[in-house]
C-alpha cells in the first residue's frame, strides 16, 4: 500500500527551485491598517448607489484626438453623481485628467477613477503577440517589454490593463490561443508572473506601473470545438492541473484584478461561480484585489439561461465574487434594491467596494489622481530608441526556426536576385496582431522593408504579391512565378490576416487561407531554392510545407520590428532560438493535440490496429511542444540525478551537459520533463517542469542544471489533496519534448 504524503501548500510554495517562490505576494501583503480605516470611512459614508458606482465600469471610448464624443457628457453628469468607478477605452493626458478632475472635485465623495484599456502586447511600441513572445521561453525579455508597455500607457492616462491573457489554450481553432502563452501550465505560469511583474514592477511607488489584470478566469480555452464563447464542460482536476496555474502564478506575483470569463464550466458560467470566484480565489489562494468581469458577461447570465432576468444576474454575479461590471450597467441598476431586498447582503456589497478602493490606493491615486497621464513622458519615451530596440530583440527572440534543410538558412547578404513574394511580405497591419492597443502602422517595418535594409546594394529584390491572404484569384500568380524564375533564392511570405485570430475569430480550418497553399506550390515547383516565412496568430497545418519547402520560419506577428527581426533571422545577424510553446498538429482533424496527454490503456501506435489513434495520420505531431531548431546544432549529454532516490520532502537536482557542436554561437533552451510512472490517479507521459535558456559559443559545453522540487513532484490525489506519491519517476531533458535523453529515480517513504 502506497504512503501517500500530504503537505501543507504554504510550504510547497516556499520550496526552493519553485519558479515562482521568488515573486513577491504583493496582494497579500496589502493589508494595510491605515488604507482599511480609510476605506472604512469611505465605505460607511456611501449612498448604495455610489457603491453602486464604484462597481461599475463603461467603455467611453474617447480620448485626446475625438473629443467631441457625444457620449463624453453623458459620462460627466454620471461621474459627478458618483455612478463610476472606471472607464475602460479612454486614455490621453487631457481626457483622463479632465475626467479625473470631475470624480475627485465634482463628485460628493471625490474617489478616483481607474482608466482601463487591453494593453495586451505593447501600447504604441507594440511587441511580438503573446503566442509569439512565449516562443522566446525567456520570462525576463517578456517582463521587460510589459514595463515598457506599462510606461507608454501609464504616460498616455491608462492605469490599468486587462492583460495578461493566460488562458491555456489546447484548441488551435481557439482565435484567442494568439493573446496566450499557449498550451503548457508550466510555461503559462511563468510567463503569467513575468507579465504581472512587468506591468506592476515591484510597486506602485511610481507612476510608471500600471494595475494587471489576469483573464479570463476561467478555462476559457477549453471551449468546445475551439468555438469562442462555447461550453466547457472539463473535470475539477483538469481544472486545477491545466487551466488554474497561471492564474495563481499570476495572483501569487500580486496580480491586482482578475477579469471573470464568457464561458460556462460544467453549467456554471463564470461570472456567477462562487466556487471559482470565491472559494478558490479568495478562499485557497488569499486573492484580495478585485474582479471585474468580462464586457456584458454579467448580463449574459440570463441568455447562459442561469438567471431569469437582469435582476437575478446582478444578484449572482455579485454573490458569486464579481465585484465589478464591465459596461451592461447592471449594478448600477439593481443593486440598491437588491439589496434592501436582501438579495444581496450588505456585507458583500461593501467587501466589493472595499477591493476596489484598496486597489485604487494601491495605485497611489488617492495621494495624486492625476500622476498618470504625462505628456512630458509621453514625449520622451513613448516609441524611443530603446523600446523600440527592445521590440527588435523580443521579435527575433518569438522566431522559430521549423525547417533549414541543407542550411539553406542562413542567405547570404550578398545574394544577386532575390524574389520577395507572398501577400504578408509588405503588409504593414497584419504584423501587429490583434489587440494592438494604439500601434500605427506607419510604425511598422515590413518585412520586405527589413530585408531590403538588410542586402548588399548589389542585391536585387524582385517583388510579387502574388495573392491576396483570403480569396480565390490566382491573377497575380504568373508574376510570382516569373520572379522566382528570375531569382537566385525566393523568401516567400504566408500566413493568416491579424483578424483571422483574436477575439471571436476561431477557425474551423488551420490551413493557410485562401488560395495561398497554391501560391507555395507554384513556386516551389520553379525549383529555386524556398523560404517559407509564416505570419499566423496560431498553429497552422503545414503538411505539405513541411514536406516540400527546404526552409521553414514561423513568425507568428512580431510587431513594430518585423521586418528588421526577419531580416536579422534570415540573414543571419541573429541565430534563432525560439521553441513552439504550443503543438503542431498535421492536419486540423488531429486537434486537440497536446505534449502532456495521458497514455490511455492503447497509446497511439501507427503499426499497431487497436490503438488510440487515426487511421489515415501518423500519431505524431507535425512539430511537437518545445520545438525549434538553430543555425548551430546543441548535443546532450551526461544526464546525472543528484540521487537516485528521495523522500517525499526532498529536492532532487538533475544536470545535464550541453555543447555547442556547430560552428556558430547561439542560444539553447534546455528543457526538463518528468513522468510520474504509476499514481493514485493517472499522470500525463510528459510534464514540463523546468526549463534555461543558455548561450554557448560555437564548440563550447555547459552544465545546465534543474531543481526538481516537491512541489515539481506533486500531483492531485484522488481527494484532490496536493501530495507527492512516493514511485518512479522519469526524467526527461533536452532539446523540445521528443529529443530528450532520460534517467530516473525513485521517491520513497523513509
Ligand atoms: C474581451 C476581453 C477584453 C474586453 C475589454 C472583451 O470582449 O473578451 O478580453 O478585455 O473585451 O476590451
Amino acid at each position: 500500500m502506497k504512503f501517500i504524503h500530504v503537505f501543507a501548500c504554504v510550504l510547497l510554495f516556499l520550496c526552493i527551485g519553485n519558479p515562482f517562490a521568488a515573486v513577491s505576494m504583493q496582494a497579500q501583503v496589502l493589508r494595510n491598517p491605515n488604507v482599511e480605516q480609510k476605506i472604512d470611512s469611505l465605505i460607511a459614508n456611501m449612498t448604495f448607489d455610489e457603491k453602486a458606482g464604484q462597481l461599475s465600469q463603461y467603455s467611453g471610448g474617447f480620448n485626446d484626438n475625438a473629443t467631441d464624443n457625444p457620449a463624453k457628457s453623458h459620462y460627466e453628469e454620471l461621474i459627478r453623481e458618483g455612478k463610476v468607478g472606471s472607464l475602460l477605452n479612454v486614455h490621453g493626458v487631457k481626457t483622463t485628467h479632465d475626467l479625473q478632475r470631475i470624480a475627485v472635485e465634482g463628485s460628493r465623495l471625490k474617489i478616483p477613477l481607474l482608466f482601463g484599456l487591453d494593453v495586451i502586447h505593447g501600447y504604441k511600441t507594440i511587441f511580438p503577440i503573446p503566442l509569439a513572445e512565449a516562443s522566446s521561453w525567456n520570462p525576463g525579455m517578456v517582463e521587460r517589454d510589459e514595463r515598457i508597455a506599462a510606461r507608454e500607457a501609464s504616460a498616455d492616462g491608462v492605469n490599468w490593463t486587462f492583460a495578461p491573457m493566460v488562458d491555456i489554450a489546447r484548441d488551435p481553432r481557439w482565435g484567442r490561443i494568439t493573446e496566450g502563452s499557449g498550451e503548457d501550465p508550466y510555461l503559462g505560469s511563468v510567463m503569467a508572473a513575468a507579465r504581472v511583474r512587468g506591468f506592476q514592477g515591484a510597486n506602485f511607488d511610481s507612476a510608471v506601473s500600471i494595475l494587471a489584470c489576469a483573464k479570463h478566469f476561467a478555462a476559457y480555452g477549453a471551449a468546445e470545438g475551439g468555438r469562442d464563447y462555447n461550453t466547457v464542460d472539463i473535470s475539477e482536476r483538469t481544472l486545477r492541473e491545466i487551466y488554474l496555474p497561471p492564474f495563481h502564478a499570476a495572483v501569487r506575483a500580486g496580480a491586482g484584478t482578475l477579469m471573470s470569463s464568457f464561458n460556462e464550466i460544467a453549467g456554471v458560467p463564470s461570472s456567477a461561480n462562487h466556487h471559482l470566484l470565491t472559494d478558490i480565489l479568495r478562499g485557497e489562494w488569499g486573492f484580495n484585489g478585485f474582479v471585474v468581469s468580462d464586457w456584458t458577461a454579467i448580463n449574459e447570465l440570463h441568455v447562459h439561461g442561469i438567471a431569469a432576468n437582469d435582476a437575478e444576474s446582478a444578484s449572482l454575479a455579485l454573490n458569486a465574487g464579481v465585484d465589478m461590471a464591465m459596461e451592461g450597467g447592471l449594478y448600477q441598476e439593481y443593486l440598491p434594491a437588491l439589496v434592501k431586498e436582501g438579495k444581496i447582503p450588505e456585507t458583500v456589497v461593501n467587501e466589493a467596494v472595499r477591493r476596489v478602493l484598496r486597489e485604487k490606493f494601491r495605485l497611489g491615486l488617492f495621494d495624486d489622481p492625476y500622476r498618470f497621464g504625462s505628456r512630458a513622458r509621453e514625449k520622451l519615451e513613448t516609441l524611443s530608441a530603446p523600446f523600440l530596440a527592445s521590440a527588435r530583440d523580443a521579435a527575433r527572440q518569438s522566431i522559430v526556426l521549423l525547417k533549414n534543410d541543407n542550411n539553406i538558412l542562413p542567405l547570404k547578404k550578398t545574394i544577386k536576385t532575390l524574389a520577395v513574394i507572398g501577400p504578408l511580405a509588405s503588409d504593414a497591419r497584419d504584423p501587429l496582431g490583434s489587440w494592438s492597443a494604439l500601434g500605427d502602422t506607419s510604425n511598422v517595418v515590413t518585412a520586405l522593408q527589413g530585408i531590403q535594409r538588410a542586402v548588399s546594394k548589389e542585391t536585387k529584390i524582385l517583388y510579387a504579391r502574388g495573392c491576396d491572404i483570403v480569396g480565390s484569384s490566382k491573377d497575380g500568380f504568373s508574376e510570382a512565378i516569373a520572379v522566382a524564375k528570375k531569382s537566385d533564392a525566393v523568401i516567400l511570405f504566408a500566413g493568416e490576416a491579424s483578424s483571422m485570430s483574436g477575439e471571436a475569430a476561431s477557425r474551423s480550418s488551420l490551413d493557410l487561407p485562401g488560395i495561398q497553399g497554391e501560391l507555395v506550390k507554384a513556386v516551389v515547383a520553379v525549383g529555386k531554392p524556398v523560404v517559407l516565412v509564416l505570419m499566423n496568430g496560431r498553429p497552422l497545418s503545414i503538411s505539405w510545407e513541411a514536406e516540400h519547402v527546404p526552409a521553414i520560419v514561423e513568425t507568428w506577428f512580431l510587431g513594430v520590428q518585423t521586418g528588421n527581426a526577419i531580416a536579422d533571422v534570415l540573414f543571419g545577424n541573429y541565430n534563432p532560438a525560439g521553441k513552439l510553446p504550443v503543438t503542431f498538429p498535421r492536419a486540423v482533424g488531429q486537434v486537440p493535440i497536446y505534449y502532456n496527454h495521458k497514455n490511455t490503456g492503447r497509446p497511439g501506435n501507427d503499426t499497431v490496429h487497436y490503438t488510440s489513434r487515426y487511421i489515415d495520420l501518423p500519431s505524431s505531431p507535425l512539430f511537437p511542444f518545445g520545438y525549434g531548431l538553430s543555425y548551430t546544432k546543441f548535443e546532450y549529454g551526461n544526464l546525472r540525478l543528484s540521487a537516485e532516490e528521495i523522500s517525499p520532502t526532498d529536492s532532487l537536482t538533475v544536470s545535464v551537459d550541453v555543447n555547442n557542436a556547430g560552428t556558430r554561437d547561439g542560444e539553447e533552451v534546455a528543457q526538463l520533463y518528468i513522468r510520474d510512472e504509476y499514481g493514485s490517479v493517472t499522470r500525463p507521459v510528459e510534464e514540463l517542469k523546468g526549463f534555461k535558456k543558455i548561450f554557448l559559443k560555437a564548440g563550447a559545453t555547459k552544465t545546465v542544471s534543474f531543481t526538481l522540487t516537491p512541489e515539481s513532484l506533486s500531483m492531485l490525489n484522488i481527494k484532490m489533496e496536493k501530495v507527492v506519491e512516493p514511485g518512479t519517476f522519469k526524467v526527461f531533458v533536452g532539446t523540445n519534448s521528443v529529443d530528450v535523453k532520460e534517467a530516473s529515480f525513485k521517491v520513497v517513504e523513509r
